[in-house]
């Protein structure tokens, strides 16, 4: 059996020196093989830096995927280390891959990035892409992490990839939903994984920024917020030789306070 912790998005310096401090100690309290963080925002102003992702790295992250973040730092050369992946939909060209396979020992877990395109950047369809992807996969313990806006799209894909892969997670809105579940007796399913970082802020952002953008549209520098943090996650179970989910569970822990 093959247990695995996946975290949201890991938001900012805050969200990131939660993460450092507390993932060794859920990894040991879950008995988690392996720990996948979506690290898109992990550095300080948003994005991933080579900083950022060592600290996620030192504090147990097996493999780090993104999303539409992924570039704003403009650490192209970040993407040759195969444990952090970008989307596997944006265009051919593009540093990096979305695709990598972890050894975790006794086990292996393909783990794919995609990112979805309903009010987001036009990549390529996501589900062309992972049919091609999937093609070329012969490994059946098999994670997505399919980071997008919509619900509806992120439903979508779940029951699409649903006895095709072993989790189906969501990430991007930042908020974790309260549905999953295990598709079709397969698929275990989150539609967003949510965050973790600050809690009295919006999706990680100063509440007072976030509220002026929403108000009056016009630019504003969004600056992170700071207090006590949470703690999104899930923690999922999978066999190993059917690639089947047979359990998971949404991981919320509130009120973590900075050490310094
Ligand atoms: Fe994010
Ligand atoms: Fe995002």
């Amino acid at each position: 059996m093959l247990k695995l912790l996946f975290f949201g998005d890991v938001v900012g310096e805050a969200g990131t020196e939660v993460f450092a401090r507390k993932a060794p100690v859920l990894r040991r309290e879950y008995g988690a093989d392996l720990i996948i963080v979506n690290g898109e925002n992990s550095a300080r102003g948003n994005g991933i830096t080579r900083e950022s992702a060592d600290a996620l790295f030192s504090a147990g992250a097996d493999l780090i995927t993104t999303g539409n973040h992924c570039f704003r730092r403009r650490c192209d050369s970040l993407f040759s280390d195969p444990r952090i992946l970008r989307p596997a939909n944006y265009p051919e060209g593009v540093p990096g891959t979305g695709i990598c396979t972890v050894d975790c020992g006794r086990f292996s877990l393909t783990v794919i990035n995609l990112m979805g395109t309903a009010f987001m950047e036009p990549l390529d369809n996501p589900f062309s892409v992972i049919d091609r992807l999937l093609e070329t996969v012969s490994m059946r313990n098999i994670l997505v992490d399919f980071h997008a806006e919509a619900t509806a799209e992120k439903r979508a894909m779940g029951w699409y990839l649903a006895g095709r892969v072993s989790a189906v997670i969501g990430t991007h809105t930042h908020v974790q939903t309260a549905d999953e579940e295990i598709l079709r007796g397969h698929t275990g399913y989150l539609t967003d994984a949510g965050m973790t970082g600050p809690s009295e802020s919006v999706l990680g952002v100063r509440i007072e920024d976030a509220v002026t953008k929403q108000r009056f549209h016009t630019p504003v520098h969004f600056t992170e917020a700071t207090g006590s943090c949470i703690i999104n996650a899930a923690v999922l179970e999978i066999d190993s030789i059917s690639g089947k989910c047979t359990k998971i569970d949404r991981v919320f822990i509130k009120d973590i306070t900075k050490s310094r």
